[in-house]
């Protein structure tokens, strides 16, 4: 499967480097960016064959697949393009920045016969991957209750390009919250309603990182936010994301079942520790990670879509479960704004069982 990149950005190093040297049914034949000397060096980093604009891409047809890392505002725009140019597409987390836009992405890929797949792909590392086979074995009995929080003081203090953290389609929600809540779709099946409080402490922020050091950005989102989501399965979950807080005390993500406890490690990295309740109801044990990607292994999402297309099947990071995280993170800025619970109306896509007994790189369907 041939890839066209498009976005030479901070995030495209890992991408660049799995995608040409971890997994082994990938294949970067061009990038893309606005900037083009961006784009030149990442060529002549991961020996790139070509150097492309976007509609020479979308022109090729060498190229099978975009993979849209460019900043959230630019995703649904390219996305839709590339599907109309009859090209497969993976983009990076936000699907897009309102619910019908990403609906309308959705029912274009289906209309075209194309894959969609979306970041984050973190919930297919091992981390989750084996949170996900004990509460599937009933370790932890019926998942009663969540919490998960991701709370810090923003990314200005070291990404080289921070503003769109603070505008449409960024803030803690859009930008962290689809590790949470997709790892929470992922393990507790389809959420059915939002009922949430947000807000903000600091109207500017100013950017300490090197190259635009003392730069004044306008905070145009919530950088708080404060939802209870509940399950189809009964299960409540108090999800806090933020960008207003030094320093906390609170689990990234834990999950509490009839029959124990299970804590989650940090949805936005792909190992972690994974601890339960196994032997005692009340003590955490450590429990072995069941699969080799615990490294940074970005891009297994879209290496996975591509084993999905050859095998005819749905993919696991796809379109349906990213508009699902997209319909609850904007229901839960309606439901801050409204005063009111909001029932949602999506479903994510059924999770197909992967073989973690394989080599890295080699990624296999389960059976
Ligand atoms: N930086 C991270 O740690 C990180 C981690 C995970 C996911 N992400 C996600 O990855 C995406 C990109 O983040 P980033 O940190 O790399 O941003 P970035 O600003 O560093 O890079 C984005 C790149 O896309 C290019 N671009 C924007 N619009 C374009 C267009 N229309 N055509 C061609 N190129 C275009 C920009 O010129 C820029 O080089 C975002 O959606 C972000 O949420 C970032």
């Amino acid at each position: 499967m041939k890839i066209g990149v498009v976005g030479c950005g901070n995030i495209s190093d890992i991408y660049f480097k799995n995608l040409t040297s971890v997994f082994n049914n990938t294949e970067v034949l061009a990038c893309a960016d606005l900037d083009e000397q961006k784009a030149l060096a990442k060529k002549e980093k991961y020996a790139i064959p070509y150097v492309m604009t976007l509609d020479e891409m979308l022109e090729c047809k060498d190229i099978d697949l975009i993979l849209n890392i460019t900043t959230p505002q630019s995703h649904y725009s390219i996305t839709k393009k590339a599907l109309m140019a009859g090209k497969h597409v993976y983009v990076e987390k936000p699907l897009a920045l309102h619910y019908s836009e990403g609906k309308e992405l959705v029912e274009l890929a289906a209309e075209k016969v194309l894959y969609l797949g979306c970041a984050p792909d973190t919930f297919l590392g091992a981390g989750i991957q084996t949170c996900e086979k004990l509460i599937n074995e009933g370790k932890i009995g019926k998942p009663v209750a969540a919490g998960a929080y991701m709370l810090c003081h923003g990314h200005e203090t070291w990404h080289p390009s921070p503003e769109f953290y603070y505008d449409i389609g960024g803030g803690p929600l859009f930008d962290m919250g689809p590790y949470y809540i997709t790892a929470l779709v992922r393990l507790l099946g389809r959420a059915e309603s939002v009922t949430a409080c947000c807000g903000k402490a600091f109207q500017e922020r100013i950017i300490t990182s090197k190259d635009k050091y003392g730069k004044k950005i306008d905070v145009k989102v919530d950088t708080h936010n404060a939802a209870i989501i509940k399950f189809e399965s009964g299960t409540i979950v108090t999800l806090v994301t933020s960008f207003d807080v030094w320093g906390n005390n609170m689990p990234n993500l834990e999950i509490y079942g009839t029959d124990g406890s299970l804590s989650i490690p940090d949805p936005n990295t792909f190992g972690g520790v994974v601890r339960a309740t196994l032997a005692d109801k009340k003590k955490f044990e450590n429990v072995e990670l069941c699969s080799p990607y615990y490294d940074n292994s970005r891009g297994i999402g879209l290496s996975e879509m591509v084993l999905a297309i050859s095998e005819g099947r749905a993919n696991n990071a796809s379109g349906l479960l990213a508009l699902h995280v997209l319909e609850i993170m904007e229901s839960i800025i309606k439901s801050s704004k409204e005063g009111k619970a909001i029932i949602l109306e999506s479903t994510p896509s059924q999770p197909v069982v992967l073989d973690w007994n394989i080599p890295l790189g080699d990624l296999k369907t389960f059976g």
